[in-house]
């Protein structure tokens, strides 16, 4: 059965995300969601805790699995056996982007092979960055993150407390 894996960094999984890991899995026999650092950003949570919190969001969805990664997506890929990774695209913004990741990541893995899923529209505003931020605030992140993640988020952001040693 086919291996596709869904890598990001997650930081944290949004509503967006679920819904690309969600129609993702119809497609291939496992996907991975594959937590992996971007180093040019810093994160709210630790890897270890974003798989918990994907982990709850996908208990629904039998052919997903949640791990996280150290290092490069090509040397990731190659270890799954993938024949492809997944990413959303929210607009023309993400087009240039992916497509340099891409690339990049083809230089490392000849193999390399990505699928573009179109997010919905209604989610298309939605990021990473901007739960942070509201839910900083003290915001409404309801309709942003899974709700079985929502009060983990205002824990941290909002309450200040801090990431767990894991
Ligand atoms: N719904 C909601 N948000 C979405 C989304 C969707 N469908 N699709 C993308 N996004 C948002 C994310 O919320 C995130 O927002 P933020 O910038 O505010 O945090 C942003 O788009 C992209 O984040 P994400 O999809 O999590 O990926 P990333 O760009 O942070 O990381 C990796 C991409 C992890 C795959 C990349 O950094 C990587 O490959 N790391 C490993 C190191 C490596 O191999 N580097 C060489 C690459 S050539």
């Amino acid at each position: 059965m086919s291996v596709l894996i869904y890598p990001g960094s997650f930081d944290p999984f949004t509503v967006g995300h679920l819904d690309i890991a969600r129609r993702a899995s119809r497609l291939c026999g496992t996907l991975y969601v594959a937590v992996l650092p971007n180093p040019d950003k810093q994160s709210a949570f630790t890897p270890e805790e974003r798989v918990r919190m994907i982990e709850a969001c996908v208990q629904d969805l039998p052919n997903v699995r949640v791990e996280c990664h150290g290092g490069l997506l090509a040397d990731y890929y190659r270890r799954t056996g993938a024949v492809g990774a997944v990413r959303g695209l929210r607009g023309a913004r993400d087009v240039q982007y992916e497509l340099e990741q891409a690339m990049g990541n083809r230089l490392f893995e000849p193999g390399y092979e990505v699928l573009f899923i179109p997010c919905r529209p209604d989610y298309s505003w939605i990021s990473s960055s901007l739960v942070r931020e509201v839910a900083r605030l003290g915001g409404d992140i309801s309709n942003l993150v899974p709700a079985v993640n929502v009060r983990r988020v205002r824990e941290r952001l909002f309450a200040g407390e801090q990431p767990s040693e894991d």
